[in-house]
């Protein structure tokens, strides 16, 4: 487990920016690599999320989706000679989620199984049943108007 503090957004971008490195220069796994936010509104998911984007190469900007769901962005490649890596990357907010049951029709099950995927996961405490047992959990605390804790948990 560890603990960070950061002092503004910039920070916690950088921290998940040297995260989705590690991932994306990590070999596969047999499923996607799940990374699961928890903390509440305004507490840095997506400022977070937006950091995680920029380290996979993906230069579309990351919104807060107010009514969507789940988007997905292509993984670029630093080196195109690399043949097995990272293809896409799914960025869930189950914040307005009704039921799980909803994950389904977004073929969700799918989407965790596959070993190209990252897919991290705001607000991923509403979804628990639905992920696999080895994600990475990430609990976000808000300290003050700037500050913020970051605890990532195995
Ligand atoms: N240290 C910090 N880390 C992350 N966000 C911060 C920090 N300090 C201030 N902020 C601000 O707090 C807000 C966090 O909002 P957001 O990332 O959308 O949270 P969430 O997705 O958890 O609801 C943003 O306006 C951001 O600029
Ligand atoms: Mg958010």
């Amino acid at each position: 487990m560890a603990k960070f503090i950061t002092t503004n957004s910039k920070q916690t971008q950088k921290l998940a920016e040297m995260l989705a490195k590690e991932i994306k220069s990590a070999p596969l796994q047999k499923r996607a690599f799940v990374v699961g936010l928890e903390g509440d509104l305004g507490s840095g998911k997506t400022t977070f999320t937006q950091g995680f984007a920029r380290g996979l190469k993906i230069k579309e900007k990351i919104l807060s989706p107010t009514f969507v769901i789940l988007k997905k962005f292509k993984i670029h490649k630093h080196k195109l000679n690399v043949k097995n890596g990272h293809k896409y990357f799914y960025h869930f907010d189950c914040y307005r989620l009704e039921s799980s049951k909803d994950l389904t029709t977004m073929g969700f099950k799918e989407i965790i199984k596959n070993t190209e995927n990252i897919v991290l996961i705001e607000w991923a405490d509403k979804i628990k049943r639905a992920l696999p047992k080895d994600y990475l959990k990430i609990k976000f605390r808000w300290l003050n108007k700037n500050k913020r804790e970051i605890k990532f948990e195995a």
